[in-house]
Formats: C-alpha cells, sequence, structure tokens
C-alpha cells in the first residue's frame, strides 16, 4: 500500500524514516519496498550527468527523472527537489514551478534547501497545498558562496540561526526536514524540539530517518567521498569485473554462447 503523508508524520519517536534518492526507473523499482521515502534530488546534475555540484540542475532535468521514478514506484512516497532559480526569486514563481513538478510527474511532495529569507515562500506553497520536505544545513545549491561542502553550524551563533530557522519551518506546515552536515549536537537538539519527522545525512542519530545518495551507498561514485557517505557495496569495482569478463570473452570468440543465438 502506498506510504502516505500521514503514515511518514507519525513515524515520528517510534519507527525510524528510510529514504534514498533515486533517479531512474530501474532503481526506483529496486527501492519502492524497501524504503520510506525515494527523492529525486538535484544530486543527479553530479550522480547522472557528471558536474562538479547541483547548481546546473534545471527543472526540466527533475521533472524527466520524477516522472521516471514515479512510475517506479506503487509504495513509496516520492519528493522531487526544486532545482535551483526555480523558486527564490518570488513566491508567485516558486508556487508555480512546484505545481508544474507536481502535475508533469505526479510525485508526492517537493523539497526545497530553506534560507531565513525564503520561510515566507515556505509558507505560500504550504497554504497552497503544497506537501513541502525543508533542507537546512549544508545546502549544496549555495557551495560556491559558501567554499565547498563544509559542515555547517559549527560556532554557536550560526548553530543558532539553523535552530531558529528550524522552529519557524515548523510553524509554516512543511510536513518533515532534512538536516545536512551540522554537528550532533544542533541536529540532535532540533530533532527534539520540533514535531515533524527529521531526516539527517551527515547530522545525527537522534535524527527520525536517514537519507543518502544512492551512488554513495552502492559505491558507484569513486569521485567524492565526504564523511558523512558510507559504501554498502562496491558496484563500481562488480562493473568493472563484468565487462573485463565480457570483453575477454568477445576477444577470445566465447560470447556469444549457443544460447544466446538462433
Ligand atoms: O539532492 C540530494 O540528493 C539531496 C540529499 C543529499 C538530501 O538533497
Amino acid at each position: 500500500m502506498k506510504i502516505s503523508i500521514q503514515k511518514i508524520i507519525q513515524k515520528k519517536g517510534k519507527e525510524k524514516i528510510t529514504c534514498l534518492t533515486a533517479y531512474s526507473y530501474p532503481i526506483a523499482k529496486s527501492l519502492d519496498n524497501l524504503v520510506d521515502i525515494i527523492l529525486v534530488g538535484d544530486s543527479l546534475a553530479m550522480t547522472i550527468y557528471g558536474e562538479v555540484d547541483t547548481t546546473s540542475a534545471n527543472l526540466q532535468m527533475m521533472i524527466n527523472h520524477g516522472k521516471a521514478v514515479v512510475r517506479a514506484c506503487k509504495r513509496a512516497f516520492v519528493v522531487v527537489d526544486m532545482p535551483i532559480n526555480s523558486y527564490e526569486n518570488s513566491k508567485e514563481t516558486a508556487l508555480k514551478n512546484a505545481q508544474k513538478i507536481i502535475e508533469e510527474t505526479k510525485c508526492d511532495a517537493i523539497k526545497i534547501e530553506i534560507t531565513e529569507n525564503l520561510i515566507e515562500t515556505t509558507k505560500y506553497l504550504v497554504d497552497n497545498k503544497i506537501m513541502v520536505m525543508g533542507h537546512i544545513g549544508l545546502l549544496p545549491q549555495h557551495v560556491k558562496e559558501i567554499g565547498g561542502y563544509k559542515y555547517q553550524g559549527k560556532d554557536k551563533e550560526s548553530a543558532q540561526k539553523i535552530y531558529d530557522i528550524a522552529k519557524k519551518l515548523e510553524k509554516t506546515g512543511i510536513f518533515s526536514l532534512v538536516i545536512e552536515a551540522v554537528p550532533a549536537e544542533l541536529a540532535s537538539r532540533i530533532s527534539q524540539n520540533i514535531q515533524i519527522p527529521t531526516i539527517g545525512i551527515g547530522a545525527s542519530l537522534d535524527c527520525d530517518g536517514q537519507v543518502l545518495v544512492i551512488d554513495d551507498l552502492l559505491g558507484l561514485n569513486t569521485e567524492f567521498k565526504p564523511r558523512f557517505v558510507e559504501n554498502y557495496e562496491n558496484l563500481s569495482q562488480k562493473i568493472t569485473t563484468a565487462v573485463e569478463n565480457f570483453t575477454k570473452d568477445v576477444r577470445d570468440g566465447k560470447f556469444p554462447t549457443k544460447k544466446n543465438i538462433l
């Protein structure tokens, strides 16, 4: 049965929420029965398109990959990232683009990276019936301004700023909050003091759920390994072995075999 937004909210304090990114039909199909939330992250700019950061993701890319993922999902709750420049300029543009993503992909919710000046826009989206997952802490769309993939909220003042944004966001009516790359103590404090579920990445065991980029989990990404990434498999090595076996068989005249041809 399809996981509802209520089911995700009700998990807080009872059961951990699992979330992974997916960008394609086959991967989403493999994840559908296993995780609660599938995020079509703008990390696809890096994982799929080989860019150095997420700032080249655009609305059309998110819609195309969102459609493929939604097509594969019968059970998981699907969230699609709003890419950079699709929601910051005005709340009206943010709403128009959020509606476009939802209408065209049929996803369940959108995610936005939120700074202080976007709290009003977030409330406007929620007031207009958009299910919003917030994202605070390290904001990858701002990586150029902050000078790289650095932990945020390390000093007292910046930690308090992030905490205050989380408290304000709770009031806007968002249904969940991704907390990326902040000290564990700060992520725990936020998780314990807001009523909506927090989903951590490089945050804390006390978050109500955890998210990873699927390519990192599977060991497909050999170029970028921040501290919070955990490889549960080494698919990159497995691909190399499979392709080496194929090329050897072709060169040795062992492929195709009788069963592969008429
Ligand atoms: O784009 C993405 O994959 C994300 C996750 C890292 C949370 O935002």
